[in-house]
């Protein structure tokens, strides 16, 4: 799968322990685009929300995962971007109904409140639970349909 990533300072560390592993077999083999940030130099997490949420959204990748230091602020803005359903997880089981439920196509982690193994398992989740449909479908378009008033 291709699968954007960005983060901003507070992400950047986890984002980093993360890279190899994505693209390796144990994390999946994924294709990564990489939208930075490089270092832990303070940065603005809307710059890099807004591209993996472009990336996605304008289908030059299939998912996205954003880091920050709650996730709270990567979402609010991924979601800015007409077609992102960006959610906050903070544990495997959310990262699956994020997925399974409510179709979200980024992902974003509060990486000051997680360790790498449990990032890890809520990346393979996310990346491998497909959408339900029926109910949740119905419950997403109105979602989208917000977005057009
Ligand atoms: C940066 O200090 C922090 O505010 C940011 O990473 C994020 O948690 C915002 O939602």
């Amino acid at each position: 799968m291709k699968v954007a990533i960005g983060s901003d300072h507070a992400g950047f560390q986890l984002k980093a322990q993360l890279l190899n592993w994505l693209r390796t077999a144990g994390g999946g083999k994924h294709q990564i685009l990489d939208v930075g940030t490089v270092s832990e130099e303070s940065t603005d997490y809307p710059d890099f929300a807004k591209e993996v949420a472009e990336a996605v959204t304008k289908k030059r990748v299939s998912k996205g995962i954003l880091f920050c230091g709650t996730g709270i602020g990567m979402a609010m803005a991924a979601n800015k971007v007409h077609g992102a359903l960006a959610a906050v997880a903070w544990n495997p089981e959310t990262a699956t109904l994020a997925a399974e439920h409510n179709g979200a196509n980024i992902l974003c982690l509060p990486a000051r409140f997680l360790g790498l193994k449990q990032a890890q398992a809520m990346i393979k989740v996310f990346l491998t639970t497909p959408f339900g449909g029926g109910r949740h479908g119905r419950r997403v378009k109105k979602i989208l349909a917000i977005e057009k008033c």
